[in-house]
C-alpha cells in the first residue's frame, strides 16, 4: 500500500464571498461562494504515515514547526483521513508555499488542499475531485475551491454529502492584480471572526440573503461575459460581508488606513476607464479584479497611485495536483 504521497494546490481568491458556518463540525457554509483559483501560487505538501515523530503526526511548514494550534488542526484533520482509510499511524508531513508570506496571499485553502491529496493518497484512498473538495473542506472552507482550478462555485448545500466544490465553464480574460498594504499577520482568524459575526452582527442575514443574489448576477455576468456586471457585483458582495462583520459587538476591523486608501485609489483608476474592481479577504490586503490583457496596465496604475505597496499580478491557475516522484 502506498503510505507516502505529494501533492501541490494553488490559492483561490472569492469572488462572492464565503463567511459563516450553519454546522462547524462538518465545515457546512452560510453560502455559496465563487472563486478564482491563481496559478503561481502553489503549496507543495508530502505526507507519510511513517509513525510520525513516534507518538505523534510531526508537521514543518516552510521549514520550521508551526504553532500548536495550527499542528493540532493538522492532526484533527489526519485524524479524519485515519478513521476514513484504518491507517493508524502518525505522519510526517512537510509543506512550502511556492509564494512567500509576505506577498499576501498565505492561505489556509492551498494548504489543507494539498494536504487532503497528499494525505488521502498516502493512506491509500483514491478520490475523485468531488470527494476531494468535500475532504477539504473539513480542513479550511475556502481549500474545499481550490481543489479545481480556474473559476470554481462552492455549493453550500446542507450535508456532507451535498457541500463541495466544482468547475464552473468560463470563456472571461480575467486576472487579480494583488496589492499588499500590510504584511502583518491578521489580528483575528477568519475561523474565529465569522464565527463572531454570525452570533453578534445584526446585518449578518441581511448579509446571507444578499449572497444569493450576488451569485446568481455574478454566473450570469460569466456567462455574458460582462467584466463590469461581475465587477461591480463582486466589490459589493466583498464590501458587505465587511459590512457584516464590522457590525458585529465588538466590531471587527482588518481595514488599515492604506485598506480604505486603496479602495478610493480603485474608485478613481475606474473613472479614468480602467476596468478595475476590489475584492478583500480576513486581512488588510486589496485584490483587484481585472482582465487579463490589462493586468500590467492596471498593475503600473496601482504601482503609481499607491507607491511603496507591492503589486503582483496573477493569471488563472489549475486544481490540486498529485506529484511524482
Ligand atoms: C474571507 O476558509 O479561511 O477568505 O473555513 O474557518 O478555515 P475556515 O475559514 P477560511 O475563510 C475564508 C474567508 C474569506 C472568504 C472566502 O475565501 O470565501
Amino acid at each position: 500500500a502506498i503510505t507516502t504521497a505529494t501533492a501541490s494546490a494553488n490559492t483561490n481568491i472569492a469572488l462572492i464571498k464565503y463567511w459563516g458556518k450553519v454546522d462547524e463540525a462538518q465545515a457546512i457554509p452560510a453560502t455559496s461562494s465563487l472563486s478564482l483559483t491563481l496559478g503561481g501560487t502553489r503549496t507543495t505538501t508530502t505526507v507519510s504515515f511513517d509513525g510520525g515523530d513516534g507518538a505523534a503526526d510531526s508537521v514543518t511548514i516552510n521549514g520550521a514547526s508551526p504553532s500548536a494550534v495550527e499542528l493540532e488542526r493538522v492532526t484533527r484533520f489526519l485524524d479524519l483521513v485515519r478513521a476514513r482509510s484504518g491507517v493508524t499511524a502518525p505522519a510526517t508531513i512537510t509543506s512550502r508555499a511556492s509564494v512567500p508570506l509576505a506577498a499576501g496571499l498565505a492561505s489556509s485553502a492551498a494548504g489543507f488542499a494539498a494536504l487532503a491529496a497528499a494525505a488521502s493518497r498516502a493512506a491509500g484512498m483514491d478520490l475523485d475531485g468531488r470527494e476531494l473538495s468535500r475532504l477539504a473542506r473539513r480542513g479550511s472552507g475556502s481549500a474545499t475551491r481550490s481543489v479545481f482550478g480556474g473559476l470554481v462555485l462552492w455549493n453550500a448545500g446542507h450535508d456532507d454529502a451535498s457541500s463541495y466544490a466544482e468547475p464552473v465553464a468560463c470563456e472571461m480574460d480575467l486576472a487579480m492584480v494583488v496589492v499588499v498594504l500590510s504584511q502583518r499577520y491578521k489580528p483575528i482568524s477568519s475561523t474565529l471572526a465569522m464565527r463572531a459575526t454570525m452570533s453578534s452582527s445584526p446585518l449578518f442575514p441581511a448579509w446571507v440573503e444578499a449572497s444569493g443574489r450576488d451569485l446568481q448576477v455574478a454566473l450570469e455576468a460569466v456567462r455574458a461575459g460582462d467584466l463590469a456586471r461581475l465587477g461591480e457585483i463582486v466589490e459589493g458582495n466583498a464590501l458587505g460581508m465587511h459590512a457584516t462583520m464590522i457590525a458585529a459587538r465588538p466590531g471587527i476591523i482588518y481595514w488599515l488606513p492604506q485598506t480604505v486608501a486603496a479602495l478610493h485609489a480603485i474608485r478613481a483608476m475606474r473613472e479614468e476607464g480602467l476596468p478595475v474592481w476590489a475584492t478583500i479577504d480576513a486581512g488588510p490586503n486589496v485584490k483587484v479584479l481585472t482582465e487579463g490583457a490589462r493586468a500590467e496596465e492596471v498593475a503600473a496604475a496601482l504601482r503609481d497611485r499607491l507607491t511603496g505597496t507591492a503589486v503582483s499580478v496573477r493569471r488563472p491557475g489549475g486544481g490540486v495536483r498529485i506529484e511524482e516522484g
